[in-house]
């Protein structure tokens, strides 16, 4: 297996975790599409019963397709393990209620993905699990919010939708001291931008729906780190069952292959466009941690070797002239999420926070005249161009 050679980026994305003669030689790993995996003689079911044989019994506990996706998503994030889950909110519920118990007590980081917020203040909150939200990059407070019985510190970046970037090496110096596990949402960096993991970040995550796939045509989850570390993630899955199915774990692995040149386009167009939009008349502020005038600069250059296609910016405060403009772009596609092929702009005042009071959006950050631009692989010019026909 390539695994054990010193590969390339690409190499790996295209040939780790994938068995190179499989059974029937097809050059492609098969979609084993089978909830159940049968015996072929009454010896097989004694051996698997001494744990003799390590073999396939039902798809929840594990199938191949998952199996080759999880083993090339570790060689790409350069560690142990991966375990796959049906979407990035059921890795990271599955992981919280794996490694947390009543009476624990965990901090999150206040600029984080508002589902995840969301199962921490609410879900958690039921199982008497204590929850403190903290400023994302207040590193004071950060340390400040430990209790004795904190058992794990969650936080994103770069984060969404202000692509705040946190600072690792000043993270981990506070929680080296501790016995608190780290979990990093990674999504917006991905294993080709950003490695949490080497800064000494217990567990990584990802939605897999995103750049890992890059197609917008399905939804995973992965955590990654070391395999004692996962091993009761996955065990816990087994239970929950939040499985990703094999036709989705086959459509990652073929996402994948192509994921270094999607994230070098993704790199550059985020880049170009934010240089484009930060001279715009009609554009107040942008926010890309590749520009200088971006407050996290500087820690961004330092541990990111790229900032991905997401480029948000904020336009004159008022709903209907931000519509109008989004109305009038003819590539662009108004909608949530980013990392795909396709360019995605939605508009997080109507499309993600319109369920809140404007009050209350206004006190996460969210305007009306924010826009988050999720850049795909479309030609650049004809990105902008599409925006400057649009804004003008
Ligand atoms: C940073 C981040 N984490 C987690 C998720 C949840 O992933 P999924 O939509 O695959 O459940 C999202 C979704 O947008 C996200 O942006």
């Amino acid at each position: 297996m390539i695994e054990s050679i010193n590969a390339g980026f690409s190499t790996k994305a295209v040939h780790s975790g994938e068995i190179r003669y499989n059974e029937y030689g097809s050059i492609t790993t098969p979609i084993v599409q089978s909830s159940t995996f049968i015996f072929k003689n009454t010896e097989e079911i004694k051996l698997l019963a001494a744990g003799v044989s390590d073999r396939y019994e039902y798809s929840r506990y594990g199938h191949p397709t998952q199996l080759a996706a999880e083993r090339k998503l570790a060689a790409l994030e350069g560690t142990e393990d991966a375990v796959l889950f049906s979407s990035g909110m059921s890795a990271i519920t599955t992981t919280l209620f794996a490694l947390l118990k009543t009476g624990d007590h965990i901090i999150i980081t206040d600029d984080a993905y508002k589902r995840t917020l969301d199962f921490c203040k609410i879900c958690l909150s039921r199982f008497d699990i204590d929850c403190t939200v903290v400023k994302m990059c207040d590193y004071e407070a950060i340390e400040e919010a430990i209790k004795p019985n904190t058992k794990i510190f969650f936080s994103e970046s770069p984060t969404n939708p202000y692509l705040n970037i946190m600072d690792l090496e000043k993270l981990m110096a506070i929680f080296n001291k501790t016995n608190i596990m780290v979990i990093s949402d990674s999504t917006f960096a991905t294993p080709f931008n950003q490695k949490p993991l080497d800064y000494g970040v217990h567990l990584v995550m990802h939605s897999a729906t995103k750049y890992l796939a890059g197609h917008n045509d399905i939804l995973g989850g992965v955590v990654l780190g070391k395999k004692e570390l996962i091993n009761p993630i996955r065990e816990y899955l087994k239970i929950t069952g939040g499985v990703i199915d094999p036709h989705s774990a086959y459509l990652l692995i073929r996402g994948l292959k192509t994921f270094e040149l999607r994230m070098q386009r993704h790199n550059s167009s985020g880049q170009i466009i934010a240089e484009y939009l930060e001279t715009h008349p009609k554009v107040k502020k942008v926010y890309y941690p590749g520009l200088k005038s971006h407050p996290h600069y500087d820690v961004a250059k330092a541990q990111m070797s790229g900032y991905g296609g997401v480029v948000t910016f904020e336009l004159e405060d008022n709903v209907e002239h931000v519509l109008d403009f989004m109305g009038k772009l003819k590539i662009l596609n108004i909608g949530p999420s980013l990392g795909g092929v396709e360019s995605l702009i939605p508009h997080p005042a109507t499309i993600s926070y319109y369920k809140i009071s404007k009050e209350e959006r206004l006190k996460l950050g969210i305007t009306d005249g924010l826009i988050r631009l999720a850049v795909g692989v479309e030609n650049v010019e004809d990105i902008i161009n599409d925006i400057k026909t649009a804004l003008n």
